[in-house]
């Protein structure tokens, strides 16, 4: 048996233990017919850790993570806890899990499966074969940005602040992963900010087109205000490769782009921090979807971002290229053969549950080791 590395296994809350259910799965079966031996501890984070012991992410659980070579991680929140404090909040443990790790780099692909093309909201010949990438800025500006916070006037009304900032550096390091990224697709990178009204967008603008000539001028560059990118996203999205933005512009604008794929529940992603001396980033993989507590424990949860976001913990954690493919063509598979989870249900298609979609998966991956 051949130790491939070690995961953390953050279920999390709502659906993501369902999900996970399906990741843990493919793991044994790595382990059974692959003979590629996963060390994985399981973990608790978001609402299940208030639940267990008041922090949405415990100390315990962070040194786990940082040990770990990879985290793999479900969803969290629910409305059971919409009235907590800020700290208090599920969001808080994936939000500070980013931040510890120094997990800057957060890359969101949208690929339209030819079998979903038809399911997207947008006409079928406007999704047909995309494929881009977001790359979402993610350990600074208005998510972690000081001062914030609600203060109470002497007036008894209040005043809420949120601050956006970025430096150089922080602009910087994103930029470079994006056109690193290009060169190994479609050497297209479109920079995305708000330069008309915001500093941060000037300061932005400025690090990329400087970084742009001193050490990527191979690479195509364009610029884009942040709400013409909304725009072009769900008028003509096949004009993207690589778009690079900051913190909460790509969070915006991934959900934009998850919905061109045909659901949320397709779009798997990748966190990853600086390499280290020996060339390793700390990593967390999730699915952009959240918890959807709505359908949780009923069996509906699509598995597959969460699995497309595992193919993406072997490519990039493991250098595991092959087995990334085999697990992402399984999926396209699947999809072929009329599998479908009722969020991407279609007429004449089969609906199936959680883990029958993961066991069509599964039946496949046995498939092609003939
Ligand atoms: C995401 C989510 C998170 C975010 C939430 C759960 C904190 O929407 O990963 O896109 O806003 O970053
Ligand atoms: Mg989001």
């Amino acid at each position: 048996m051949n130790q491939v590395g070690n995961l953390l296994l953050l279920p999390g809350d709502g659906i993501g233990p369902e999900v996970m259910g399906e990741v843990e799965r493919v793991i044994g079966w790595l382990g059974d017919r692959q003979g590629m031996k996963f060390e994985c501890e399981r973990d608790l984070v978001g609402g299940s850790a208030l639940d267990a012991h008041g922090l949405p992410l415990a100390e315990s659980t962070l040194g786990l993570a940082k040990a770990a070579d990879a985290v793999v991680f479900g969803a969290v929140g629910g409305p059971q806890y919409d009235a907590n404090p800020f700290h208090l909040k599920p969001e808080q443990g994936l939000l500070q899990l980013r931040k510890e790790l120094d997990l800057f780099a957060n890359l969101r692909p949208a690929m339209v499966f030819p079998a979903l093309a038809e399911a997207s909201s947008l006409k079928k010949e406007l999704v047909e074969g995309l494929d881009i990438l977001i790359l979402r800025e993610l350990t600074g500006g208005v998510y972690f940005g000081e001062p914030r916070g609600i203060e109470t006037l002497p007036d008894g009304t209040k005043r809420a602040v949120d601050t956006q900032v970025y430096t150089t550096p922080e602009i910087r390091r994103i930029a470079a992963v994006g056109f690193e990224l290009a060169k190994k697709r479609r050497n297209h990178v479109t920079s995305v900010e708000k330069a008309n009204v915001m500093h941060t967008g000037v300061l932005w603008r400025e690090e990329v087109t400087k970084l742009h000539a001193e050490a990527f001028q191979d690479v195509e560059l364009a610029h884009m205000y942040a709400d013409n990118c909304a725009m072009q996203l769900v008028r003509r999205p096949k004009q993207f490769d690589v778009i690079v933005t900051d913190n909460l512009f790509g969070d915006l604008l991934s959900d934009a782009a998850a919905m061109l794929t045909g659901s949320l529940g397709m779009l798997p992603s990748a966190s990853l921090g600086a390499p280290d001396q020996a060339g390793r980033r700390k990593a967390l993989y999730e699915p952009v979807h959240g918890s959807a507590p709505d359908i949780a424990g009923q069996g509906k949860a699509n598995p597959l971002a969460m699995l497309l976001s595992f193919a993406m913990t072997l490519r990039y954690s493991f250098d595991l290229g092959l087995e990334a493919d085999r697990l992402e063509k399984a999926i396209a598979s699947v999809l072929d053969q009329g599998y479908r989870t009722p969020d991407i249900m279609q007429p004449g298609m089969r609906e199936v549950s959680t883990t029958a979609m993961g066991q069509a998966v599964l039946d496949i991956l046995d498939a092609s080791l003939g």
